[in-house]
């Protein structure tokens, strides 16, 4: 890893694979010697180690999905979609920026992330600092009216949630929060797990998304399967990525029991 202060250990020879949601590695201080266990989603901890996000996801297991996201929002760009310069992103689960990054890239200048914790925020300043024009640490599900109607007042025309749908992070109320606060026709780029929207999976982020897709809440512009990055075993995890269009806001009713 690019931090000389650490060594980490990523335990490859595993007999079984274990879900993705229970991967970790195992991390070597050389400031105080110590030797400690990282989950994978306990990102408050790897976001607090400079450089350890990439080394895990994008150095070690090859993860694509920021830019696969970004290269597909140029594709599907055009007669319907705005022009990257005239697009106000809400970055969802923006964690250290990664996405935002990207999305600068293919010239997009207006910038807003949003995370639940507070180490994401930091670790964006100390790693992306100048992508976002503001970064807010908000609970979607317990939204203030006063902030609310701030995001609101923005006028994001473009969502991205990058990562973040399924395995206990984004929940269905929290996506349905930030898909209401869009603008209408407003553009939507997430990826999901593919087997997430390929099996009877009726439950969650799934059947919401289903929902939303066939009774016209969004229309799928572009969707491709790809490969999003190995697990630690080495077995490649295929996702989805989705680009499409809002058409109308999701019913409170569909989420209330979420
Ligand atoms: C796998 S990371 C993805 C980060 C970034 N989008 C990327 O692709 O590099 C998932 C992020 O979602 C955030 N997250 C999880 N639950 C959330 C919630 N309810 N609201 C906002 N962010 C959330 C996590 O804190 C974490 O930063």
């Amino acid at each position: 890893m690019n931090n000389s202060n650490y060594e980490i250990f990523i335990p490859e020879n595993q007999t079984e694979d274990i879900d993705q949601d229970r991967e970790y590695c195992i991390v070597k201080s050389k400031i105080n010697n110590a030797t400690f266990k990282i989950g994978f989603h306990e990102y408050d901890k790897i976001y607090s180690i400079p450089g350890l996000y990439e080394y895990l996801f994008y150095n070690r297991l090859k993860c694509v999905s920021p830019q696969k996201i970004c290269s597909l929002l140029m594709k599907a760009a055009g007669s319907e979609f705005p022009n990257a310069s005239d697009l106000c992103v809400l970055d969802l689960g923006a964690g250290n920026g990664i996405v935002g990054e990207q999305l600068n890239k293919i010239g997009i200048n207006s910038i807003y992330g949003i995370d639940i914790i507070k180490e994401a925020k930091e670790a964006t300043e100390r790693d992306h600092p100048d992508i976002y024009q503001k970064y807010y640490i908000a609970d979607l599900a317990r939204l203030s009216d006063s902030l609310r109607k701030e995001l609101k007042k923005t006028g994001f025309n473009l969502m991205t949630t990058v990562g973040s749908l399924g395995f206990g992070d984004i929940p269905v109320n929290v996506f349905r929060e930030g898909f209401n606060i869009l603008s209408t026709s407003a553009i939507v780029a997430f990826n999901i797990r593919e087997i997430f929207l390929s099996e009877k999976d009726l439950t969650g982020i799934s059947a919401l998304i289903k929902k939303m897709i066939d009774q016209g809440i969004l229309e799928v512009k572009l969707k491709e399967k790809y490969r999003h990055r190995f697990s630690i075993t080495g077995i490649p995890l295929y996702y989805m990525a989705i680009i499409g269009s809002k058409q109308a806001d999701i019913p409170d009713t569909w989420v209330q029991n979420c």
